[in-house]
């Protein structure tokens, strides 16, 4: 099982207290779906993905954005327990939505980069240390379903 410390608990909720919920999702996945252009073919359903701009502009974008950062908070709500609490999301992942799970890692540095650029001066390295680390183990959760 991951251990956290008493500081990297602080850090984790001190992100998830300061930051705009309903700003990072979305963001985070539209940046994803602009610089790595492959992962788009995974929302057929959403319309039109052609474009940076179109992409910014498309609702389902936005809206799906707010549900992967609800994963988010499911697993900061359950930090000892990540890969349980993700074990259906990894096997939807896996499953059904056949997302390549190298694909991860790269929304998660979209995730960060977004809450650093919201954050500012108080992203300090122990935070970032803290949010890698979170990050880490979601992903590492999200694969388990994988064969
Ligand atoms: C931090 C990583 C991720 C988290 C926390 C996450 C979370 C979620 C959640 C909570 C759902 C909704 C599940 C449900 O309806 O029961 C979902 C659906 C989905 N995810 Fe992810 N996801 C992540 C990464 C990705 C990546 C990298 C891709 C593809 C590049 C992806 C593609 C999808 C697709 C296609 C759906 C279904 C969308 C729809 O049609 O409504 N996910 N994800």
């Amino acid at each position: 099982m991951v251990q956290w410390t008493d500081a990297e608990r602080a850090a984790i909720a001190d992100i998830f207290g300061k930051i705009d919920r309903d700003v990072v999702g979305p963001n985070a996945l539209a940046r994803c779906l602009i610089v790595y252009p492959w992962t788009r073919r995974y929302f057929g359903g959403f319309g039109n993905l052609y474009s940076a701009d179109a992409i910014l502009a498309n609702p389902k974008v936005a809206a799906h954005g707010k549900v992967v950062f609800g994963g988010l908070e499911k697993a900061v709500k359950n930090l000892d327990d990540i890969k349980k609490t993700f074990a259906p999301l990894s096997e939807l992942h896996s499953e059904k939505l056949n997302v390549d799970p190298d694909n991860f890692r790269l929304l998660a540095d979209c995730l960060t980069l977004v809450i650093a650029g919201q954050m500012r001066a108080a992203f300090t390295p122990e935070v970032q240390a803290a949010w890698q680390k979170f990050l880490a183990v979601v992903v590492s959760a999200l694969c388990r379903q994988y064969y």
